[in-house]
């Protein structure tokens, strides 16, 4: 998996590496570029970030070129080295692959193309697809559908390949000429003025050219400086669906900010107000005229899936309390890669939710699709405009978090938060449900809520100083109850994320039925405290855990409003008070504070840490 970039012009090495840049964000095992001069194909890629392939090529630079392609990878087969990286090479030096995605049956095209005598250099299924494509453009006879031959094997290497998968190719024979291909896996065109791009998404070419054509499932595209050719995978001509890219490019500065992640924390107040912007009015009603989804469905449904990955699937937990409480369906959170696998009771009266940053994230988008064949109806909630997710859900609801560029969530995870509270909110107004007195005031208090995210952030550097003395941990639990129990789930992944520390999120009642093993002296314990005045019950029995804590010698970090546990914990990490089903929008932030600064205080890189990709296109 990884980003694929590609560009006809006469700047080919500096386009493609700085569409690479752009969308690093997929990956950024190793990376690779390879251009079309002198009737030979010329590669350079190196393991690592980005910055490392930009190294190599100023100290071997590469020839002037109209043709590139690039790659950034995020490891699937095979280890992040140099051998491994994309671009791969065949039939003899002369064509140039980039893959991303996974082909699922690719031992067995290995074996085969290894008895015709194909010597494989690497570990990785993406140069079996470099390898196919060569034996195919070596024994095909003719071109049929008129776009060259290059295309044709493409077309024939496509319906050989199992799995997901975009794909470039450029050759030597075919100066001036790009292959492309997708299943599953994103691509889209950039029509310039004499010069086309193709990038895994928009923001590759978005300096360029706003012109956009997006490819349908299962389609071949050639391209040359002036000609876009689709067709399917059986060289039937085929329509791409053009598009003009409204947003503004990623102003990619930190913004005098240590890192991108300090900046989107520090974002998080501006952030929520545009996602409750026109939607929430000053007389607490909600506003949704945008979903794509007629009142009329929503009134119909009788049960709410919410899939999702990683950080937007805790935002979907959380969303699960609001939902149920105020609108009184029942409602299921499933881990979008697990959700079709279980044969889930899904119908035409289920909304499916999906949550997701990117709306590219694969599991959450097969998810989506398997829910759609189900006949369930499908909102997205997402931050990137015009992405796949959005694309093929029935509606969507936009963060309008603005572009997120640290692989760890959070200002997408907070704009996320409140747009299933908005929805919940909208929904309960719509169908009557849940108690109005509650749902008025909940709708009031969040559109304050901005301010008291800025409030939160006022305290960062008091949770510096403590990360600071905390550099040497190697174990943080984090524990909640009713909300709180996603915002320890959260925040522990935070920190395993970012500061390589093993943490684990779980429910507090849970503690004394097995994990209380685990507390020993000095044990952190980070406990998100539900607010004494809303929620006396929960308060009271979370003071009681603190109480076993400390009784079997841990250290208790207190997430909790000022004052609070103050005489039993070891810190009270504070934030303002609040209704319990907005608290994890203020509860949250002390924990992504304290795992970047921890990050920040072992000298980890904090935008991209190792191994994860910001955006997962594969299954
Ligand atoms: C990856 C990222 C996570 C993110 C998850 C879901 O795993 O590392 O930070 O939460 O994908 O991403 P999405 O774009 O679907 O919200």
């Amino acid at each position: 998996m990884g980003s694929a970039e590609a560009g006809v012009t006469s700047l080919a090495v500096s386009v493609v590496l700085e569409g690479l840049r752009r969308l690093e964000y997929r990956g950024y095992d190793s990376a690779g570029v390879a251009v079309l001069a002198g009737g030979s194909v010329h590669v350079r890629k190196k393991a690592g970030k980005l910055a490392n392939l930009a190294a190599l090529v100023k100290a071997e630079p590469l020839p002037a070129a109209a043709v590139g392609i690039g790659h950034t990878r995020w490891a699937t087969h095979g280890a992040p080295t140099d051998v491994n990286a994309h671009p791969h090479q065949a039939d003899d030096g002369r064509l140039a692959v980039i893959h991303n995605g996974i082909i699922e049956n690719d031992s067995l095209l290995r074996s085969r193309l290894a008895a015709r005598g194909h010597v494989f250099r690497s570990e990785t299924d993406s140069e079996v697809a470099a390898a196919l494509l060569a034996d195919n453009y070596r024994s095909l006879d003719g071109d049929r559908a008129g776009d060259g031959p290059l295309a044709a094997a493409m077309r024939r290497t496509c319906q050989e390949l199992e799995g997901s998968f975009t794909i470039l190719a450029v050759h030597a024979d075919h100066p001036g000429l790009i292959v492309a291909a997708r299943r599953d896996s994103p691509l889209v065109v950039g029509l310039g003025d004499g010069e086309n791009f193709l990038g895994s998404d928009v923001s590759g070419f978005i300096d360029f050219t706003r012109r956009a054509v997006e490819l349908g499932q299962d389609q071949v595209v050639t391209l040359t400086a002036d000609a876009v050719v689709i067709t399917d995978f059986s060289g039937r001509p085929a329509v791409g669906n053009e598009f003009t890219v409204e947003w503004e490019a990623a102003a990619a500065t930190k913004d005098g900010h240590s890192s991108f992640m300090a900046k989107e924390i520090h974002e998080q107040p501006e952030a929520v107000r545009r996602t409750l912007s026109g939607r929430l009015g000053s007389d607490g009603a909600v506003s949704l005229g945008e979903l794509g989804i007629s009142d009329k469905a929503l009134a119909r449904i009788q049960k709410i899936v919410i899939v999702a990955c990683g950080t937007a699937s805790y935002g979907g937990q959380i969303a699960k309390y609001a939902l149920e409480r105020w609108c009184r369906i029942p409602v299921e959170v499933d881990l979008a890669h697990e959700f079709r696998y279980r044969s889930p009771l899904v119908d035409d009266r289920t909304l499916v939710i999906a949550i997701s940053q990117s709306g590219e994230t694969m599991d959450t988008l097969m998810a989506v699709r398997y829910a759609r064949e189900q006949g369930a109806t499908v909102l997205a909630i997402c931050n990137t405009v015009g992405a796949t997710i959005p694309r093929e859900a029935d509606g969507v609801l936009y963060t309008h978090a603005g572009p997120e560029v640290a692989v760890a969530s959070t200002k997408a995870f907070l704009t996320q938060v409140t747009a299933t509270l908005l929805l919940a909110l909208y929904l309960a107004q719509m169908r009557g449900s849940g108690d109005p007195t509650e749902i008025s005031a909940a709708a009031r208090e969040l559109a304050g809520i901005p301010g008291r995210v800025q409030s939160v952030l006022a305290g960062a550097g008091q949770i510096e100083a403590l990360a600071a003395s905390m550099a040497d941990v190697t174990s943080v639990l984090f524990i909640g109850r009713h909300v709180g129990h996603p915002v320890a789930m959260e925040g522990a992944l935070k920190l395993k994320e970012l500061a390589y520390i093993h943490a684990e999120g779980f429910a507090a009642g849970e503690l004394k039925h097995g994990p209380i093993a685990l507390i020993e002296p000095g044990q952190a314990v980070v406990v998100i405290m539900p607010s004494p005045a809303a929620s006396p019950v929960l308060h009271a029995k979370m003071m009681s855990t603190i109480q076993e804590i400390k009784a079997r010698g841990g250290r208790v970090i207190a997430v909790g409003e000022e004052g609070d546990a103050a005489t039993t914990a070891d810190a009270l990490l504070t934030v303002p008070a609040s209704s319990p089903l907005l608290a994890p929008l203020l509860t949250a932030i002390p924990l992504q504070l304290f795992a970047a600064s921890l990050a920040g205080a072992k000298g980890l890189d904090i935008d991209q840490p190792r191994n994860l990709a910001k955006s997962v296109t594969v299954e």
